[in-house]
């Protein structure tokens, strides 16, 4: 396995950088491929292991799949789907891999998936995903740890979620296209990764309206075309790259970026007195005073987005004052400020809230990544921390951000990948 070994800067990230494709918006947007016996082609595809590994499911159902990840293309044709079930090993690697229900039922009325089960940030049902499919019309059965779904006549209807789930809203707007009759899904998620898969669905023929409020439309039709795509900004990965300039007093600009989708982002930096300003370029991020402590609660989209939680804490490590978070998305997402204490941040952590007490410098040492923000966080942390940071367990970082590595580097942060030599166990 490897590791990222970071030496902390003495001065800030200067120069250029550009985002890649939004990780949240391929993912789903790969399921919608198999909605269509027609070619589609997916541009700005970052070529991430999440990627590859829904790549794989896509041709485990059947689907030919030409990923070329020097361009960022990929070609789905799902002329005929051999299969309609997805294995524990998917499920385990990858828990958007359930994305695919909500398309194989409008595709073929069925589907056997391995449940998605926990991870490091909370338990992850998909109880409301299958609330929306059997108001559909869906018959769901949970037996040896899958879930086996249904459906004779795939029918539209009115779904009230309790949360604005972003990966229920996705699955049952997937079901839906193809479904006989109108479906509204209130209290939908309103993220702009909704809004780039309705943007391809309505490409490939589907008639969808509403996408990006709490309320969507979807009027089935018989039949999707294929249709070309270009993917999203990544808008964590943006926040992320923005957060480093934060935390090291940096200059930096931002290529292919979405302003209006980083907003939460921008208004919660302006309040750490860390500037903004949208060029014709791209995104100017830089900080030339003292980081200011704040408060941040995480909420659905337009509200601060809970993966973006992690990497402010990290500047609020380093914030003279005290600043709070309150983590209202996901039920157990401070893991990191166990490693973030060994980097000597000052976090006391209480139910669904962390109180942080900014000290002057973090300190360099051993680490490990225990999720894919969890891990930003700790780059973040360790370029402007003093000394060298070891973090272990980089697989998780690489599943989100592309080449993080070097793209710091570019900006001249002193950062290198190396083999693990021995336990992780630290
Ligand atoms: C997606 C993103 C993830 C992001 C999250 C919230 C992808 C691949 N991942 O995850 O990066 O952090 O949105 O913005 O797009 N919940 C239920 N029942 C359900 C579904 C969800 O209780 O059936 C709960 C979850 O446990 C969680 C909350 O709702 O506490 C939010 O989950 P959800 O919005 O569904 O996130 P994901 O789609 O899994």
């Amino acid at each position: 396995m490897e590791k990222f070994v970071v030496k902390g800067l003495e001065e800030g990230l200067r120069g250029k950088v550009c985002i890649s494709g939004s990780k949240n918006a391929v993912l789903p947007i790969l399921a919608a491929c198999l909605l269509t016996e027609e070619p589609c082609e997916i541009q700005n595809a970052p070529p991430l292991s999440d990627v590859r590994y829904m790549v794989e499911l896509l041709r485990e159902l059947g689907a030919e799949v030409d990923y070329d990840e020097r361009t960022e293309r990929i070609r789905v044709r799902a002329v005929a789907l051999e299969s309609i079930e997805s294995t524990y090993e998917t499920a385990r690697k990858m828990r958007a891999s359930f994305l695919v229900a909500g398309a194989l039922l409008g595709r073929c009325g069925q589907a056997r998936l391995s449940l998605p089960g926990g991870c490091q940030i909370g338990s992850r049902p998909v109880d409301l995903h299958l609330k929306g499919f059997q108001l559909m019309g869906v018959k769901s059965m949970q037996e040896h740890g899958f879930v086996e779904l249904q459906a004779k006549n795939l029918k539209g209807n009115e779904v009230y979620l309790d949360f604005p789930s972003v990966g229920a809203t996705e699955n049952i707007l997937l079901a839906a296209v193809l479904a006989k009759g109108k479906t509204v899904i209130e209290n939908a998620a309103a993220e702009p990764e909704i809004c780039d898969l309705a943007d391809f669905l309505r490409e490939m023929g589907a008639e969808i309206e509403g996408d990006g409020t709490d309320t969507i439309y979807i009027n089935g039709v018989k039949g999707l075309h294929g249709a070309v795509h270009r993917i999203i900004p990544d808008r964590i990965e943006a926040g992320t790259f923005m957060a480093a300039a934060a935390i090291t007093g940096g200059d930096i600009l931002l290529e292919n970026v979405r302003e209006e989708h980083l907003k939460p982002v921008i208004a919660k930096l302006a309040e750490c007195n860390v500037k903004t300003e949208m060029t014709k370029e791209g995104l100017r991020v830089y900080r030339k005073g003292k980081l200011h402590p704040t408060q941040l609660k995480t909420m659905p989209f337009p509200g601060f987005p809970t993966d973006m939680q992690a990497p402010f804490m990290s500047l609020m490590a380093v914030a003279k004052g005290t600043s709070m978070i309150t983590e209202t998305v996901f039920e157990n997402r401070f893991i990191h400020a166990g490693e973030l204490q060994r980097m000597g941040a000052e976090i006391k952590i209480d139910s669904r809230s962390a109180i942080i007490e900014g000290v002057d410098r973090l300190t360099g040492t051993r680490v490990k990544a225990t999720d894919l923000r969890a891990g930003a966080a700790l780059i973040l942390s360790a370029l402007a921390a003093k000394g060298e940071t070891e973090i272990s367990d980089i697989y998780h970082i690489e599943r989100g951000y592309y080449k993080i590595d070097e793209k710091l580097r570019a900006l001249g942060a002193d950062i290198h990948r190396t083999e693990e030599s021995d336990s992780n166990d630290i």
